[in-house]
């Protein structure tokens, strides 16, 4: 026998069915897990839904009102049923998409890091920051002017000659020193000037464990009224003994360059055999490290500096030799090469 408490009424029935009809593909859809349409699934189709008490309850209602209440009410259930059907669908689609495992190691992001070059560059660059002097950029392609004329290197220097040199076919060149960023700054300013140019220089050499056709120099000026020798030699000394040790011992050498007068060339005792002698050094306890010298007065006049007002002095080094030196690293290729396994030694 049948509870006729469990039984609705025809208005019952209709209200039951009205608010499904309003709710249910909704609720449904809101659903963001398989416990909550499961929960859902058993407040609508469930044994106790009441779905299901209107289902039973078609029996009370007269004929003509049971046929179009029966009918509404089947149609809903299918609609409930398929909405179901869907939203479980798509609830396994996204979880197969997100190819969620928290167990998993997380992907490590590779860092980049300094290349031992860049990392020379700014080594140096501290050093002589310590000492006031400005980081200025130069160009890298050049007239002859400032790669040769105005530096006091004659028309018929061996360096000017394409073995030598690259010119570009409009009859500019790749510089083959930085020292044409001396000549650019002082077109430019008025001493007092205290400048270092690191940067890129291009000369046509065969490619071996020590030459490349492009490499790295860092120039350095220093202009006033009175800057003298002394003070280039006081100046190498700070810089030579914070980059190799404050026990090196320096050594400076004549030598000719057409922009300096007097010239030298720099060594700083070895600092691998502590200048005992090794291959490093090729026995002689010195290596040699840098060019400098005063300013010659031909380059002041060029820059349309008076000579007899202003002095200063000049210096030029090569990064990748520093570097190598510095790192144990003997074939100036790896800089180039891109080679991880090299680079990665600097991180
Ligand atoms: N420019 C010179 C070279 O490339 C180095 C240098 C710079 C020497 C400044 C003296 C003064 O060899």
């Amino acid at each position: 026998m049948k509870d006729p408490s469990e039984t609705l009424s025809s208005d019952a029935i209709k209200n039951v069915l009205d608010e499904l009809e309003a709710q249910s593909s909704h609720r449904i859809e809101k659903v963001s897990d398989n416990v909550q349409l499961e929960t859902l699934r058993i407040e609508y189709l469930g044994r106790k839904a009441r779905l299901s008490l209107v289902l039973s309850s078609l029996g009370s209602l007269d004929k003509e009102e049971r046929g179009s209440a029966g009918e509404r009410a089947n149609r809903l259930r299918r609609q409930i049923e398929e909405a179901i059907r869907q939203k479980a669908e798509s609830l396994k689609g996204s979880a197969k998409k997100e190819g969620v495992d928290f167990t998993l190691p997380g992907v490590r992001r590779e860092r980049g890091v300094t290349h031992p070059i860049t990392a020379t560059i700014r080594e140096i660059a501290r050093i002589f920051e310590t000492l006031n002097f400005e980081w200025v950029a130069g160009r890298e392609i050049e007239t002859e002017f400032y790669n040769f004329t105005a530096l006091n290197i004659p028309d018929d220097h061996p360096s000017r000659d394409s073995f030598d040199t690259f010119f570009t076919q409009g009859g500019n060149l790749l510089r083959s020193q930085t020292s044409t960023v001396q000549i650019r700054v002082m077109e430019k300013r008025k001493p007092p000037l205290r400048i270092i140019a690191p940067g890129r220089v291009y000369r046509p050499d065969t490619v071996d464990a020590s030459h490349s056709f492009m490499f790295h120099q860092i120039e350095g000026l220093m202009v006033d009224d009175r800057t003298t020798f002394a003070d280039l030699k006081g100046v190498i000394h700070l810089f030579l003994r914070a980059l190799f040790g404050k026990d090196s011992k320096i050594r400076f050498r004549p030598h000719f360059f057409p922009f300096t007068e007097p010239s030298v060339e720099v060594d700083v005792s070895c600092f691998i055999c502590r200048a005992k002698g090794c291959s490093v050094c090729g026995q002689k306890g010195w290596l040699e490290v840098m060019g400098a010298g005063s300013v010659d007065p031909a380059v002041f006049q060029a820059v349309g500096y008076d000579p007899k007002k202003v002095q200063g002095f000049a210096f030029g080094l090569g990064v990748e030799r520093i570097c190598m030196l510095k790192h144990g690293i003997n074939d100036i290729r790896l800089f180039y090469e891109n080679d991880l396994r090299f680079l990665k030694q600097f991180a």
